[in-house]
């Protein structure tokens, strides 16, 4: 599928239903935080096209720490409440920012980032970290993806067993 195709609603709808089935049988019978995250995160940057980071940020000691990712290396830790991530934690909502530059507070983790989108990762209604998408391309983002990577986010969270003693609630 080529890009402009991705662009169309319906195409994206299927590609996010394709996409929610492959990661259902990516995690099926995993129960482990780490390696479903790692595997959440390459699928999701190697499937969606004009993506540069794709990867999760978990809820430890009162702060977002970085999980798995696929994409450059990315600041390690950030306050709920700062840049999108921490703006999503807080609100326990996804954000989509069209243009980062204009965002109050981004934090910027690659130069190549224009648009990001943040969906929160909740756990029986508690929020355990965010799944985070950056793209080179102004406004990549849209209520199309906002919806489908939240149905990748709820197998996700389904999929894994949390050890509350590692400080991730
Ligand atoms: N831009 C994010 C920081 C994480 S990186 O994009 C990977 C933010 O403002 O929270």
């Amino acid at each position: 599928m080529n890009y402009s195709e991705s662009n169309s609603s319906r195409s994206k709808s299927e590609l996010y239903d394709q996409l929610a089935a492959q990661l259902s049988s990516l995690l099926v019978g995993e129960r482990d935080l780490t390696a479903n995250a790692a595997n959440l995160s390459a699928l999701i940057f190697h499937a969606l096209p004009d993506l540069n980071w794709a990867g999760s940020y978990f809820k430890k000691d009162g702060e977002l720490v970085l999980g798995p990712f696929q994409g450059k290396p990315a600041c390690v830790r950030i306050r709920i409440g700062e840049g999108v991530c921490g703006t999503t934690a807080a609100k326990c909502e996804t954000v989509i920012v069209p243009n980062v530059h204009e965002f109050p507070g981004h934090i910027a983790c690659d130069s190549a980032s224009n648009s990001e989108i943040v969906v929160p990762l909740m756990k029986e209604s508690q929020l355990i970290g965010v799944l985070d998408l950056d793209s080179p391309s102004f406004a990549r983002f849209d209520e199309k993806d906002a919806s489908g990577l939240e149905r990748l986010a709820k197998i996700f969270v389904e999929s894994i067993e949390f050890d509350n003693s590692q400080g991730y609630i």
